[in-house]
């Protein structure tokens, strides 16, 4: 930021050379002379800070509008701001104006984020924003009967982006409030978490709640008595509800995450590939231990260490892109005791469909030449 007496010579010179050109529509020239001056304090300047203001005017309802505002630290023009996410609520400028409402006045979001018709893209972007003023708005429409579907995931989206969201989200989980695929959906979400504190109620929800009901729907026995057809299966593996080749491969299929699963029916029989999707953690292959770093900024990451060198880890991450950091960077490093795949990965499947699956993993051996 300027010290003041810069400050007041642009500030002068804006005055006389610049500002007479704003007339009507600022050009480029003279935006990028008022950028400069970014965070200056305009209660010490009214004259500075007429000029802002007439050159804020000149570009309503764009994106650069919601910078100015921004920089310049313009409180009273919040509803312009409110005004253009209407408008255009999924833009970088629109992540600028919910992140800076977010600071000033909250609360002026709220009435927009609980119409019926608010925009899923406007959901969408508060959960960029990672801001967790409007998470109550946000469980509402969660539980209001009148939603859209891309209006509830968007909001399931955005509660995972804080860890106080993801908490709220649970509670709603553990009262039933979220059912089918949203549940599923939000499940999934919560246990690739990446605040452990959150994971860990996951678990404990699951051992009591939605997953042990629907592991005794599908127990072993029930499931290894029935006849599995191999094709079938293959179509349940390539589900995206399943969510199987979001994290595995067989062949070139698939993201590559957890192990490639290619060749696992000559590894494991139907039986233990039962045990290895509904109780992940109980036998974790070798290599894909799961790590929690904690970062010198707070930020946590949790993957698989996919290769170490002096100055650095590279942290497969679930999605398969690989994060790389400096060790300076890393204050923590925990190895978990659980697995990252998440248990209940069965829940979207009737029994018929696990038994399909497991037929068609066991089916998938090395080919003798
Ligand atoms: C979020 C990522 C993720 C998802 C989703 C996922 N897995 Fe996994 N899976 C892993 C990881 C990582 C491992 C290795 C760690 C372990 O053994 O628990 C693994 C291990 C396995 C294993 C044991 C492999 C071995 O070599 O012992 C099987 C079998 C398996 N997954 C099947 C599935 C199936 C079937 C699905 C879908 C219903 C699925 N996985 C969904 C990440 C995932």
């Amino acid at each position: 930021m300027p010290s003041y007496p810069l400050i007041r010579i642009v500030a002068l010179v804006l005055g006389f050379a610049v500002f007479p050109m704003l007339a009507e529509e600022p050009n480029a020239v003279a935006i990028e002379a008022v950028r400069r001056l970014k965070g200056a304090d305009l209660s010490a300047n009214p004259a500075l800070k007429r000029a802002v203001e007439k050159m804020v005017d000149g570009v309503r309802g764009q994106g650069v509008m919601v910078e100015l505002i921004r920089d310049f630290d313009l409180k009273d023009r919040v509803p312009q701001l409110v005004d253009y996410l209407r408008k255009h609520p999924g833009d970088e400028a629109a992540l600028d104006a919910v992140s800076y409402i977010g600071v000033t006045d909250a609360s002026a979001l709220k009435e927009e984020l609980q119409a019926a018709g608010v925009a899923a893209e406007l959901i969408r972007t508060v959960g960029r924003s990672g801001r967790t003023e409007w998470t109550p708005e946000l469980v509402r429409l969660l539980s209001a009967s009148d939603r859209t579907s891309a209006q509830r995931e968007a909001a399931v989206a955005a509660l995972l982006t804080s860890e106080s969201g993801a908490e709220a989200l649970l509670r709603l989980m553990g009262s039933n409030g979220l059912t089918g695929a949203l549940a599923d959906g939000a499940m999934q979400g919560l246990q690739a978490a990446r605040w452990p504190k959150v994971r860990e109620q996951v678990q404990k929800l699951g051992r009591s709640g939605t997953i042990s009901r629907r592991e005794a729907q599908l127990p072993k026995e029930r499931v290894l008595q029935l006849e599995g057809d191999p094709g079938r299966g293959a179509a349940v593996f390539k589900r995206a509800a399943s969510g199987c080749i979001a994290c595995h491969q067989v062949g070139r299929e698939g993201v590559e995450f957890g192990p490639n699963l290619g060749e696992i029916g000559g590894k494991l029989g139907k039986e233990a590939l039962y045990d290895a999707i509904v109780d992940p953690s109980a036998g974790i292959s070798f290599g894909y231990e799961a790590w929690l770093l904690t970062l010198r900024d707070g930020d946590e990451v949790l993957g698989l260490i996919s290769s170490e060198t002096d100055q650095e880890v590279a942290m497969k991450v679930p999605g398969g892109q690989v994060l790389r950091y400096r060790k300076t960077e890393i204050v923590k490093r925990d190895k978990q005791a659980q697995s990252i795949m998440p248990a209940g990965m069965q829940d979207s499947m009737s029994a018929q469909d696990f038994a399909d699956l497991l037929t068609y993993l066991a089916s998938l051996k090395p080919r003798r030449q």
